[in-house]
């Protein structure tokens, strides 16, 4: 186990910044994800604490070791660190047992302790009856739990994985969430996990790093950064959110093109808002108290119903239960009820390129 600190580090490529200003503490233990867009840097952070690359500026320190920056590099084979990439690539004529046992020999580990180790982590991973077959006789969520056990046979201090579930078709994808959270939390071991998935980031982290365009624009629990996104970026990049312009002031915004009032005595801000509104924060009220609109369309997708709802000269986005289909038609006046929604001061000061909330 292992904490993992990196301080002011920056990167960059020639002259184009990749990172910049990087600053964070990953706990012993922790679970920890680069979320964000493609080409935001998340695989260029992973590789410079893995020493595959060397940052422009700054430090990395695992434990109470510095790693990188200065004068001071350390190669990666020293760093006690594990890594699980998208393409897993297992060596196809090696059996599952002798590509989990191969970061062992190669540090010239006894026969018998290799026999141990390797039973023990394919145990964790669940392959245990798979020991004698080839990779190309199993499935890609077996090969890719081969990956992970041979990264984590040498019992690294540190996991890095990088987007090592974009390869499986969607319903395996979901399955190897939970184990892969399920078998680092029981090894206790600090992983760092790089995804542009935020479901996937959500579903397996302790805390998210949403990074983009190379700055760390919110972490924080799961929870946090989906209730209360630090700028619109995040509360964009996590589930779905409609942004409406209004006016803060008296108790009450005024969302103008809705032409309605919403009620809100925390008065946050005041004056010029942007208003963040999650789709399934808003429910019909049958009673005819709540803001007035028509039902436009409803996409009926099982498990919910995905309504567009006239609102003034708004369309406003409302997912609903998979029963309103039957409760309503296209046409029909509802009453709306906003149960949540996010306040952003409208003048520019919560830009996607500040830093606000650590
Ligand atoms: N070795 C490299 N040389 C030049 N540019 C690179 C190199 N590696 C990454 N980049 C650039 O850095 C940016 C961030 O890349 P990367 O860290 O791979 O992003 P992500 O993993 O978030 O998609 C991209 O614009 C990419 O083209
Ligand atoms: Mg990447």
């Amino acid at each position: 186990m292992s904490t993992i600190t990196i301080k002011n580090l920056t990167k960059s490529f020639g002259n184009t910044p990749v990172l910049k200003e990087f600053n964070e503490v990953i706990q012993d233990g922790e679970f920890v994800t680069l979320l964000g867009p493609s080409g935001c840097g998340k695989t260029s952070m992973l590789r410079i604490i893995a020493g595959f690359e060397t940052p422009t500026t700054g430090e990395i320190w695992i434990d109470d070791r510095q790693v990188s920056g200065g004068k001071t590099f350390l190669p990666p084979e020293k760093r006690d660190i594990g890594m699980v990439f998208q393409s897993y690539a297992v060596w196809p004529h090696m059996n599952v047992f002798d590509n989990v046992a191969y970061p062992l020999q190669i540090k010239h580990v006894g026969k018998e302790e290799i026999k141990t180790r390797v039973s023990r982590i394919l145990e964790t991973v669940h392959l245990t009856q798979y020991a004698d077959r080839l990779p190309n006789q199993l499935s890609g969520g077996q090969q890719q739990r081969i990956a992970l056990a041979r990264a984590l046979v040498a019992e690294p201090k540190v996991l890095l994985l990088d987007e090592p579930l974009s390869n499986l078709d969607a319903k395996l994808r979901e399955s190897m969430r939970f184990e892969i959270k399920d078998i680092t939390k029981a090894l206790g071991i600090t992983v760092v996990y790089v995804t542009h998935d935020q479901a996937e980031a959500m579903a397996m982290s302790d805390r998210i790093l949403l990074i983009n365009n190379g700055i760390v624009q919110q972490a924080g629990t799961p929870d946090e950064i989906y209730n209360h996104p630090a700028n619109q970026f995040v509360a964009d990049f996590l589930g779905k959110v409609d942004f409406f312009k209004g006016t803060a002031e008296n108790d009450v915004i005024h969302i103008t093109q809705w032409e309605a009032d919403l009620p809100y005595p925390e008065m946050e801000h005041k004056g010029s808002i942007e208003l963040a509104i999650r789709p399934e924060n808003i429910r019909f009220s049958k009673s005819g108290e709540g803001i007035p609109g028509v039902m436009e369309r409803m996409y009926y997708l099982g498990d919910v119903t995905d309504c567009r709802v006239k609102v003034g000269k708004a369309t406003v986005r409302v997912i609903a239960d998979g029963f309103s289909h039957k409760e309503w038609k296209e046409g029909d006046t509802v009453f709306l009820h906003v149960r949540e929604f996010i306040v952003f001061p409208d003048d520019g000061s919560t830009q996607d390129q500040l830093r606000i909330r650590t």
